[in-house]
């Protein structure tokens, strides 16, 4: 089955599914009308086709309606299958009911992607209190792995990391970044009272004289919970961390933020276009696309 290109918002991704795999791009036009709503066209035929579309889904509610609309589109227009390459997950935070009243909406979220796509390629979706994928997608997922890319990047460009997760849940990754970069890891105690409310205790960091530190986490977002352990890491003398997202999601001033407590430098994976995008994960595409 000939399969075909959508690149909407895919940081590099779109530009290497074309290099690397030759797809071509699928011509459409895509565009608000005066009062907002979107006009969606497909302009060749996908008779026959299967369709994969790239599309980074931060700011997920303005997108996903678009996303939704436009694979109706290539349904109605013939297209045999429609898979979708998500480098950022959302909604998946929201894993329980954490308050009485409140939506499980990884779960709704999730289904919403099933009943419309065939199948799913993302890159390390926030799986935490749901273990897999499969637990709310009732399509095929598939998951590409920062971990080595985040662990090269370490090796070839910080002197003496130590790696520090900033909660429990960052203990899957920073554990196997620490491990593929020979360097030895912490991992936080962190409780959060609020959205933009974060508190995480330090161990004392003497043992690491003379070492990088390097904070890691998968989601950086309003940037509280690296602020705290910049904060901690500040007041311990340590020397300025080094602080790498996989997905540089930053609400408004948190890159500022950051920076200002004391971050040396701010380092994202491609998920989403961002500029401190400086490690290419897009190559995990290779053995599963
Ligand atoms: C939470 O469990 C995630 O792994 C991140 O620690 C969190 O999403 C970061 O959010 P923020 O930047 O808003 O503190």
């Amino acid at each position: 089955m000939e399969r075909v290109l959508i690149d909407l918002e895919s940081a590099d991704w779109g530009n290497f599914i074309r290099w690397h795999f030759q797809m071509p791009e699928l011509k459409t036009t895509i565009r608000n009308f005066p009062d907002g709503e979107s006009y969606i066209r497909v302009e060749e035929s996908v008779k026959g086709r299967e369709v994969i579309i790239v599309c980074s889904l931060n700011n997920p509610n303005k997108k996903t309606l678009e996303l939704i609309l436009l694979c109706k589109t290539l349904r109605e227009n013939g297209a045999s299958r429609v898979g979708l390459i998500a480098p950022y997950l959302p909604y998946m935070r929201q894993d329980k009911q954490f308050h009485p009243g409140e939506g499980i909406t990884a779960e709704y979220y999730a289904s919403i992607l099933s009943d419309n796509f065939n199948w799913l390629i993302t890159a390390d979706p926030h799986l935490h209190r749901i273990p897999k994928l499969n637990n709310i997608f009732t399509i095929t997922t598939r998951t590409i792995h920062a971990a080595p890319f985040i662990a090269d990047w370490i090796l070839k460009n910080i002197k003496n990391p130590v790696i520090i997760g900033p909660d429990h849940e960052s203990k899957q990754w920073v554990k196997k970044v620490a491990n593929n970069a020979h360097a030895p890891y912490i991992v936080l105690n962190k409780l959060r009272p609020g959205d933009t409310e974060v508190k995480e205790t330090i161990p004392d960091m003497r043992k690491y004289e003379g070492y990088t530190p390097v904070i890691l986490d998968d989601i950086i977002s309003t940037g509280k919970t690296m602020i705290n352990a910049i904060k901690n890491l500040v007041k311990m003398r340590v020397e300025p961390p080094i602080c790498i997202g996989v997905h540089a999601v930053f609400a408004a001033g948190a890159y500022e933020e950051m920076m200002a407590e004391g971050a040396k430098e701010i380092i994202t994976c491609n998920t989403i276009k961002h500029s401190t995008n400086k490690i290419d994960i897009s190559d995990g595409l290779i053995n599963i696309l």
